[in-house]
């Protein structure tokens, strides 16, 4: 009893998810390909913390989105691929094609030295390639560590250090709109810190000048030629790695959150198909990037696992118009469009025409991921995209969480617009009180938690368990800690408020302030600095940075384009202060912490109330602070 057709069906499932977890698990597991069965279904502590799913059971997960659809899809399309300009063909891989790319690629890693448990440090923007590279690393059971292609150089050798990769797949470059970005020049910045690598397969994309360092660097299209398509599937226990992927943290430095391979390949999988109700021969539509989790395990992992194609695109939604989304839902008849809040923002202030002019009838679902989506923004994506016939499955999920937890089902759960609705079979959320309690009943808000284990937790964070415990486990004993504020409704519907924590959310990007920070606080005028986010109509919060500088600026436009310049080659772009205020000093308590509290008021531009500032040690830096507010 795990497959949903009728909202009946889903309490009915859901209650027996919760009452035997065990059992609703292994149902769902049994309808994979394993190479040995699980003995044990689940093992856990909440207060070590300690997860295990499917002990001794023994996988690999490319069989589960390859081979085992050979005998009856290998001429379907497993990934079509839409390229950044509309006038590069697009390209379509079958099921064996792909399984013959993958295995040619692992069998290129295992050449160049990538044993199991290596870490591979995947660097490449959206091409078919970067599927390739990952599921060739999970053929072989090296784990990937995805770095999305538009960090800067210090931030990929920060991410290649913490888990000292031996190897990097990327490209010579990538097309973003009208713009070429030189990858394999960053790669190489990147690589003058990072002792661990060995080797560098350059994939051939925008033919760009690149420098190949002798002995080290490969080009990928030659290596391929060097091997053939045959390569068996290493067997992974449950529990072994299969990738990391950093994530922002409340400390400057990024986490690397550790995915295994058997709970996270089962909750996927069922997720994908429950909840978009995936049917045969559609085609699905999600435009993450890779380097995301959600290009991760709604891209590449759940479509495949499901036999589904998957488009990929390579481009971005406002090049060559704002209406490129909307042609190329047109062009390939897409049936399923998962995308986010800030995309759908941005496209909602563009003319009406760009997607009037494209027939989007093909259109059966639409998706939303990323932040929460503001009612007006649902309203448009359902009305002018969906037609007033689609569902809107807001799913709310997390890095750490691998899948989705919280909710509705396509054409199952009655819809609320901004409302993830309900949680996923197995996903047991708890909304807690600020003393610790958990709230009960309905029409209530609070902070957001999970009780028990689902299979696709992290299982730690990359060389830092203690880290794991303290940012998750700690905050509610017993409990794992998303970091999200929520809404209960009478009706028992999930409302996502937003974080609570010092991570703010930048058109879908997760940012710690504190890592911000650190980059401002890099440029040699600068003293210090507090970051906090705002409201900001496209991007949902945009960088608003608090900084004191060593003596007053001379020409403050010009310091603040000097501090962008900082963060955006210490981080990259999208962490960009949007508001820079040069302030003399910083709302401080006596025991030196800042006052966040007042900092995100000024910058809401919420002046009026600014709460108790009597325990600070200058109140007076309040008023300069928000005389100055910009
Ligand atoms: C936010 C992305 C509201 C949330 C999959 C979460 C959402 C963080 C939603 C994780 C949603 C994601 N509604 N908020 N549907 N989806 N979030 O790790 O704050 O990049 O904690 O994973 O995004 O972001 P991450």
């Amino acid at each position: 009893m795990t497959s949903i057709k009728t909202f009946e069906d889903y309490k009915q499932v859901y209650r027996y998810s919760v009452e035997q977890p065990e059992a609703f698990w292994s149902e769902v597991a049994t309808q994979f390909v394993w190479k040995k069965k699980w003995d044990q279904v689940l093992e856990w502590n909440f207060h070590k913390p300690e997860v295990k799913w499917f002990i001794g059971g023994s996988l690999n997960i490319t069989e589960n989105c390859i081979d085992r659809h050979l005998p009856h899809r290998a001429s379907q399309t497993a990934l079509l691929w839409e390229a950044n300009d509309p006038n590069e063909p697009s390209r379509r891989i079958t099921y064996q094609e792909l399984h013959d790319e993958v295995c040619k690629v692992a069998n290129m890693l295992k050449m160049h030295g990538v044993k199991k448990g290596d870490r591979v440090c995947i660097y490449m923007p959206m091409v078919p390639e970067a599927a390739y590279a990952i599921l060739g690393c999970a053929r072989i059971g090296a784990v990937h560590s995805v770095v999305f292609a538009g960090f800067s150089a210090g931030s990929l050798s920060d991410r290649i250090n913490d888990s000292n990769c031996k190897a990097v797949l990327t490209c010579d470059g990538s097309f973003r709109g009208d713009k070429k970005i030189d990858l394999k020049g960053i790669v190489d910045e990147a690589l003058k810190k990072t002792p661990s690598v060995e080797k560098v397969i350059v994939l051939e994309r925008t033919r760009g000048p690149v420098t190949m360092t002798e002995g080290r660097d490969f080009w990928w299209h030659t290596e391929m030629t060097k091997v053939n398509a045959i390569c068996d599937a290493e067997p992974m226990d449950s529990e072994d790695l299969l990738f990391i992927l950093y994530t922002s943290g409340s400390t400057g430095k990024p986490k690397g959150m550790v995915h295994t391979c058997g709970g996270y390949m089962v909750h996927i999988g069922y997720t994908f198909q429950t909840i978009f109700q995936y049917r045969e021969k559609e085609l699905y539509w999600c435009t993450a990037d890779v380097g995301w989790v959600t290009g991760h395990s709604y891209i590449v992992y759940g479509p495949l696992m499901n036999g589904a194609t998957s488009l990929m695109f390579e481009g971005i939604p406002s090049w060559p118009d704002m209406g490129r989304f909307w042609q190329v839902i047109e062009k390939h008849k897409v049936n399923i469009f998962y995308t986010a809040p800030t995309a759908i923002r941005s496209l909602q202030n563009a003319p009406l025409s760009f997607v009037e002019r494209h027939d989007l009838s093909s259109l059966r679902l639409l998706g939303s991921v990323g932040e929460p989506i503001n009612e007006e923004a649902w309203h448009w994506y359902h009305a002018n995209i969906g037609k007033d016939r689609c569902d809107i499955v807001d799913t709310w999920w997390q890095t750490e969480t691998g899948g989705f937890m919280i909710s509705p089902i396509a054409n199952v759960t009655p819809m609320k617009p901004a409302f993830a609705s309900f949680p996923v079979p197995g996903v047991q959320p708890a909304v807690m009180d600020e003393h610790g309690h958990e709230i009960e009943g309905n029409g209530i808000e609070g902070r957001l938690t999970i009780k028990f284990p689902w299979p696709s937790m992290a299982r730690t964070i990359y060389g830092d368990h203690g880290r794991f415990r303290d940012t998750y486990f700690s905050t509610f004993s017993g409990k794992y800690f998303t970091g999200d504020g929520c809404k209960r409704d009478p009706d028992g519907y999930y409302r996502i408020t937003g974080r609570v924590d010092d991570i703010i959310i930048v058109s879908g990007h997760n940012l710690g302030t504190a890592e911000i920070e650190s980059a401002i606080d890099e440029h040699h005028d600068v003293v210090e600095s507090a970051v906090v986010g705002f409201p900001h109509d496209i991007k949902g919060q945009g960088v608003y940075a608090f900084v004191i500088c060593y003596k007053k600026p001379e020409n403050e436009d010009k310091l603040r384009g000097e501090i962008r310049d900082t963060v955006s080659k210490i981080i990259g772009a999208i962490a960009k202060p949007d508001k820079i205020q040069f302030v003399s000093g910083l709302p401080k308590t006596r025991s030196g912490k800042i006052m966040r509290r007042i900092l995100r008021k000024v910058a809401e531009g919420d002046t009026t109330n600014l709460g108790d500032t009597t325990t600070l040690l200058d109140p007076g830096v309040v008023d300069e602070i928000k005389n100055g507010a910009l």
